[in-house]
């Protein structure tokens, strides 16, 4: 059971997660229920800092689209991290949960002039600026201000992360940012290095997400000072600040790799000091994880209700959740592994596939995996849920969202209630 290692769950049995056993959690919260491990989190936020910041200005941005509620922007505040957030809503709640709106970096590939006018106003640190759209509508609404605002460009810098395409983000196909070698990115420099308010500081790349192979990373540091380079000697513009995204991955199951932390660290620094002294420079570098902050450090847990054999095919389990809380499986093919968590010491007998409960026959959280015999009633647990699941869980089929549940040296703390069916039809206007 490797997803019981190398995170602070404990085995006596049965599941502990933060001191406390799972069961016990699903009993006094319901399910289905995400867990997160509040130290977990906590843990690896330090090992990036300690990593990548120690001794120079160097920043960790926790990316939000991998999980974010007030709780969570506190924690990474606590951490002394900054703060990636993609959109109005993701501001909106890092603002209410009093996060200081100097250490935020504004992403997106289509910011309304809304939402820009909200960062603006707010005094976000950062604007990541995708694409000439969005340069002009800045050149607008800084002028209305009579505001300045740092800015990165965000540049596809053509290299292929090896992962599945739908999250693959760096290469010249992409929607995201300005292609590496375009007319446009010459333009935006231009254009922002002479603008009264725009206040160019640098470039983001971001390659992709869920990458086990770090050769990817360092590629991307080497185009990067490609780029560096060619617009020092166009324009004379050395930049303050090179953002390099995040994307680290994560194991899911037991046969994919471990990608510690410190490894993608080194490899990124290594190749960032090389060309700093080859070019003399000495920008602030920032990495922004979501995923390698949080993802292991969370468990769904789900009730098995129906348990349907179909005799010489297969036995179907099914939970009451599914793509609801975890669309990763039906979105592209992710891998998950489970345990029913008072039955850890039992003998994984009988082969089941783990169906959700929404009315898609694509709604299968994981095939094929062996369990003990299970029964109605038991709990399931399903490990690594943090990132990517709860920020992109649905009402599909009107299913309320779990609530979410923080775990820290044995004891819980709710920080985000489950939706009632109250809350699903709040904004329903009936006609009668
Ligand atoms: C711009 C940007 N930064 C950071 C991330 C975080 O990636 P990950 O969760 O894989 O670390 C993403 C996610 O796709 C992203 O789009």
């Amino acid at each position: 059971m490797h997803m019981l290692t190398g995170t602070s769950r404990n085995i006596t049995g049965a599941l502990h997660i933060g001191g406390l056993p799972a069961k016990d959690l699903a009993d006094k919260y319901g399910t289905p229920l995400f867990v997160l491990d509040e130290e977990h989190i906590r843990h690896n936020c330090r090992q990036y800092s300690e990593a990548f910041c120690s001794g120079n200005r160097n920043r960790i941005a926790y990316a939000g689209k991998a999980m974010l509620t007030m709780a969570i922007c506190q924690i990474i505040e606590e951490q002394g991290m900054y703060l990636d957030v993609v959109s109005g809503g993701e501001l909106y709640t890092a603002m209410a949960a009093n996060f200081p709106v100097e250490r935020i970096y504004f992403h997106g590939n289509n910011k309304s002039s809304g939402e820009l006018a909200m960062a603006l106003d707010a005094g976000v640190g950062t604007i990541v600026v995708d694409n000439l759209n969005e340069l002009s509508m800045l050149d607008v609404l800084t002028k209305e201000r009579q505001r300045k605002t740092a800015v990165l460009l965000r540049v596809a810098l053509g290299v292929d992360a090896a992962t599945h395409k739908y999250i693959q983000t760096g290469q010249h196909d992409s929607k995201f940012g300005f292609a590496v070698n375009s007319d446009a990115l010459a333009y935006a420099i231009r254009l922002s290095l002479t603008h009264d308010f725009i206040q160019l500081q640098g470039y983001h790349s971001h390659i992709g997400s869920q990458i086990q192979a770090l050769s990817g990373f360092a590629q991307a540091v080497e185009v990067m000072y490609q780029l560096v380079e060619k617009y020092m000697s166009t324009f004379g513009f050395t930049p303050s600040q090179l953002n390099l995204g995040g994307g680290l991955g994560i194991r899911y199951t037991a046969d994919e790799p471990e990608s510690p932390i410190a490894d993608l660290v080194a490899i990124v620094l290594e190749h960032a000091q090389a060309q700093n002294e080859r070019l003399g420079i000495d920008p602030i570098l920032v990495l922004e994880p979501g995923r390698s902050i949080i993802g292991s450090a969370g468990t769904t847990l789900y009730s098995i209700g129906t348990v349907k054999e179909i005799e010489g095919i297969r036995t179907f389990v099914s939970v009451d959740g599914g793509m609801t809380d975890n669309p990763r499986p039906a979105l592209y093919g992710a891998k998950y592994e489970c345990a029913v968590v008072d039955k850890l010491d039992q003998p994984r007998t009988k082969l089941y596939s783990i169906a959700g409960k929404c009315c898609e026959s694509g709604d299968m959280l994981i095939w094929d995996v062996k369990l003990p015999q299970v029964a109605p009633g038991d709990v399931l647990a399903v490990f690594a849920t943090g990132a990517y699941n709860f920020s992109m869980s649905s009402n599909y089929n009107r299913l309320p969202r779990p609530g979410v549940v923080l775990v820290k040296d044995g004891q819980s703390r709710v920080i985000v209630e489950r939706e009632t069916y109250a809350d699903i039809i709040s904004r329903d206007k009936p006609l009668r």
